[in-house]
Parts: C-alpha cells; structure tokens; sequence
C-alpha cells in the first residue's frame, strides 16, 4: 500500500502543477485583457490540490518518513525534518491558499478582481510548493 500511495503522489505532483500552472496562465491573460471570469479554469487547480491533499494526508501515516519519522533527533537532519514537518506543512498552506483563492473569486462579482485574486492567491501557492518539494529524490524518484 505504501508503494501504491509513494507513485500516486509522486504522479500527482506533476498533474498538481501542471494543473496549477494551467490555471494560474489562464487567469492571468484573462486578467491582463480583461476577460470574463472562468470559474472552470480555476477549478481545476483547486480539484488537483484537494486530490494531492488526500493522498498526501494518506501517505503521512503511512511512510516511514512521514509521522513515524517524527522525532526531536530528526528534527535536527534536514531531510526528515523536511518530510515529516516542512513539507507536509508548506503543502497545507498551500492547499488551504487555494482554496482561499478560489472560495473568494466566487464571492466576488466583478470579472477583474475574480481574476485578480485567483492569479495572487494561485501564485503565492505554487510558490510554496515549488519550495518544498523534495527536488532530491522527485521527478527521479518516480521510478524508486
Ligand atoms: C481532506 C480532504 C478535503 C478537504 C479538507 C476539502 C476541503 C474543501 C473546502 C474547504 C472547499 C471550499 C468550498 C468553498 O468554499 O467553495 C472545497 C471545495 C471543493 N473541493 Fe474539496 N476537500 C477535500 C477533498 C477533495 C477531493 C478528494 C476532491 C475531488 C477530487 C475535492 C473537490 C472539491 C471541489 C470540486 C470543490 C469546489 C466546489 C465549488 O465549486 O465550490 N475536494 N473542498
Ligand atoms: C501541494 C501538494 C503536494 C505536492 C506537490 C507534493 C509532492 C511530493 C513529492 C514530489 C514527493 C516525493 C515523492 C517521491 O519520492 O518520488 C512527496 C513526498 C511526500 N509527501 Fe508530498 N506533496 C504534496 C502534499 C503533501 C501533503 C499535504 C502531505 C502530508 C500531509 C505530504 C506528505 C508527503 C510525505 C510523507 C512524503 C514522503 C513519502 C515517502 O517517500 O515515504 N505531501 N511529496
């Protein structure tokens, strides 16, 4: 189960930010041309994230490097610390930004400001990701 839920994250880290990044594109020309809002084009970075949130959450439990890792002695290796704690907690940031993001554009009613908000909100989020991820093992780890 644990190889199983290892490769769905894995593969979902790139649907996740290939899915970000498609959403964060849209809104911004949309935004930059005054377009109209497309809820769709957003909701699909948000759907990518929830997905990655619960087979992320799923896999803390299960991995030796995620809640069973967690200790005072690993606190001090950097590699644990960052799968027991940074990532796991950088990622939920993240997550809940974008659902921020998206729960705020959908609120609003003028087209500039949904845009707006998905494009800053979207944006902090990948931001966070890209800074957590473990770029040590991933995308070549995929195969291990
Ligand atoms: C730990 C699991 C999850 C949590 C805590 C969570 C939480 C949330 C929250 C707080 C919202 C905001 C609703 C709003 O204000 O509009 C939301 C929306 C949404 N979630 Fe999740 N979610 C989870 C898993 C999933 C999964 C697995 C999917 C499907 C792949 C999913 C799909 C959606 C969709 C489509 C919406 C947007 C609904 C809309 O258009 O307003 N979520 N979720
Ligand atoms: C923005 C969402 C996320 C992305 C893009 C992401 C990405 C990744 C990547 C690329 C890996 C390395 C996989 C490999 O070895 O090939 C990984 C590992 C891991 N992630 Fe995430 N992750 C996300 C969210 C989460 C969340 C929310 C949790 C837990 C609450 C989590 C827990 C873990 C753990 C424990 C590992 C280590 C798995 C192991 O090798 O045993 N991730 N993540």
């Amino acid at each position: 189960m644990y190889t199983g839920f290892k490769h769905l994250h894995s593969t979902l880290a790139y649907v996740l930010l290939a899915g970000l990044l498609i959403s964060i594109v849209y809104v911004l020309f949309a935004y930059l041309q005054n377009k109209a809002y497309n809820r769709k084009m957003a909701l699909l970075g948000l759907i990518c994230a929830h997905l990655q949130l619960v087979v992320g959450l799923a896999i803390y439990f299960v991995s030796p490097l995620g809640i069973k890792g967690a200790s005072g002695e690993a606190m001090k290796i950097s590699t644990a610390r960052l799968y027991f704690l940074e990532h796991p907690l950088m990622m939920l940031i993240a997550i809940v930004l974008i659902t921020v993001g998206y729960s705020k554009a959908k609120k609003l009613t003028v087209a500039k400001k949904q845009n707006g908000t998905v494009l800053a909100f979207y944006l902090i989020a990948l931001i966070l990701i890209l800074s957590r991820i473990p770029w040590h093992v991933w995308p070549a780890g995929l195969a291990g």
